[in-house]
């Protein structure tokens, strides 16, 4: 099979573009999922986003569960945030487009999300913790958002503002 390369970059157009919902269940989007899932596991990602394989569409696959007996790979069409708890919280995330960058980002600790499967099935899901910041991070990418502009302080990393 056919290498797919992870695109890379924080000025990439295909990374800084809204990508668009996915309207037909096909087999085209089959495959897609099947490259995802195999570009994630290749990467040691804990996630990934359509747009990081070139493809404007809003899929993304997750890992849920990360080191767990219930660890799964969990692909998400069309998700949609539909509530988030009342608490952030700040931890540090990386990215498969961005190799070598990692920092604090704040999260909502909890949300709602809700999705599609490959086959057009709705899910809604309720997650915490790493799960929630997984799929926010990953929800993020189909915005053309990267987690270095969620960083706050940017420039004044490690000393105080005054
Ligand atoms: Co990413």
């Amino acid at each position: 099979m056919a290498k797919v390369k992870i695109i890379t970059g924080a000025d990439n157009e295909v990374l800084r573009a809204k990508s668009l919902p996915v309207e037909n269940f096909d087999s085209g989007l089959k495959k897609l999922i099947k490259k995802m899932r195999e570009q994630m596991k290749e990467a040691k990602g804990l996630g990934l986003a359509a747009p990081q394989i070139g493809e404007n569409l809003r899929v993304c696959v997750a890992v849920l569960n990360y080191d767990t007996s219930e660890e799964i790979t969990v692909p998400m069409i069309n998700p949609k945030i539909l509530a988030s708890g009342d608490d952030k919280i700040c931890d540090e995330e990386g990215c498969l487009s961005l190799p070598g960058i990692y920092a604090k980002v704040e999260r909502w600790k909890e949300i709602i999300v809700e999705f599609y499967d490959e086959r057009g099935s709705k899910h809604i899901f309720q997650l915490s913790e790493l799960n929630a910041r997984v799929v926010q991070h990953e929800m993020d990418h189909l915005d053309g958002i990267l987690f270095i502009d969620r960083i706050k302080n940017k420039d004044t990393a490690g000393g105080v503002v005054m």
